[in-house]
């Protein structure tokens, strides 16, 4: 039998295969088709102080490649969050991870401090990254001494091991992963979407409500692959790699090129069993190659 367990941050996962945020809800929408105490750890979607109702239809575009997403944050908020979804969450083993967003710096100190008296949190997942709010999101994870900030303030509101989800709408991703590193970022996770746009030419409008929104799926994952690369060398955190990964070969290169390890996102909503399918398809291949950790294949990319 081969080890496919990895640590994170002072969290051990069982192995190195998550959900994304965003695409797994609360959990309780994939239950019925996977063993979620199978999974490497549970991540859910991002939640705000306050209920959020997001950005109004059309907000999900299917492309050739990829999907299209303007959805805006759409969450029950931190109340019902801690009331009814966290209660459900904690029947499972795997370590949780909560993603967090705020309109602003105070918002994500406040949440950070609400979630850390809660039982049953093992992390928080910083949101410096989504592409379709106004407030908050994206601009916090755009600008180095703004993306260290918000570090640096959910630190001083937690006790919990951080991680920081960095978006590729930027010049050079590694340098904010060294400034929320230096913040205190135990781990970095990345990509979140990238920008675009869809055009409906019968009605001669954007095919998004919001005109922007987020891409995902096989069409980032080069980009993805690469940004993990890149700041994989960059830091000496532990990497989450995402961004289209569908399949078992996808992960792979991922870890290969440096990633700790990885989330699945998009993948999902197509089948809500590619998580457990990729995890036993690493696990087969770790036994092919002759491979007793899984360990050995992080970051041994051969140049
Ligand atoms: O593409 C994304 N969509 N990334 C996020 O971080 C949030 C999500 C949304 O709710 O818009």
């Amino acid at each position: 039998r081969v080890n496919l367990a990895v640590e994170i941050t002072g969290l051990t996962l069982q192995n190195p295969v998550m959900p994304a945020s965003g695409t797994f809800g609360f959990g309780e929408e994939y239950a019925p088709f996977i063993d979620l105490n199978r999974l490497g750890a549970l991540v859910v979607k991002t939640i705000t102080l306050h209920p959020t109702p997001g950005n109004p239809p059309p907000r999900l575009m299917e492309g050739h490649c990829g999907l299209l997403n303007s959805v805006g944050l759409q969450n029950p908020g931190l109340e019902i969050f801690l009331r009814e979804k966290l209660p459900y969450l904690r029947r499972y083993t795997p370590p949780l991870i909560v993603s967090i967003a705020g309109r602003t710096t105070e918002e994500y100190a406040e949440l950070a401090a609400r979630l850390s008296e809660a039982e049953g949190i093992a992390a928080l997942e910083v949101n410096i990254s989504c592409p379709n709010v106004k407030e908050g999101g994206i601009v916090f994870g755009t600008v180095p001494a703004m993306a260290a900030r918000v570090t640096a303030i959910v630190k001083e509101h937690t006790h919990l091991p951080v991680i920081v989800k960095l978006t590729p709408n930027v010049t050079d991703i590694t340098t904010i992963a060294r400034a929320v590193e230096d913040a205190g970022a135990g781990a970095i996770a990345l990509i979140n979407t990238l920008q675009g746009m869809a055009i409906d030419i019968e009605r001669r409008r954007p095919a998004l409500a919001n005109i922007v929104g987020g891409l995902s799926g096989p069409a980032i994952k080069p980009v993805a692959l690469y940004a993990v690369w890149r700041v994989a060398r960059a830091v000496k955190v532990p990497v989450i790699g995402m961004g289209g990964i569908m399949t078992a070969r996808d992960a792979i290169e991922f870890l290969l090129a440096g990633a700790t390890a990885v989330a699945v996102g998009t993948a999902t909503l197509v089948d809500p069993g590619a998580i457990t399918k990729i995890i036993a398809g690493l696990e087969n291949y770790l036994t092919e190659q002759g491979l007793a950790d899984v360990r050995e294949l992080i970051g041994a990319l051969q140049i």
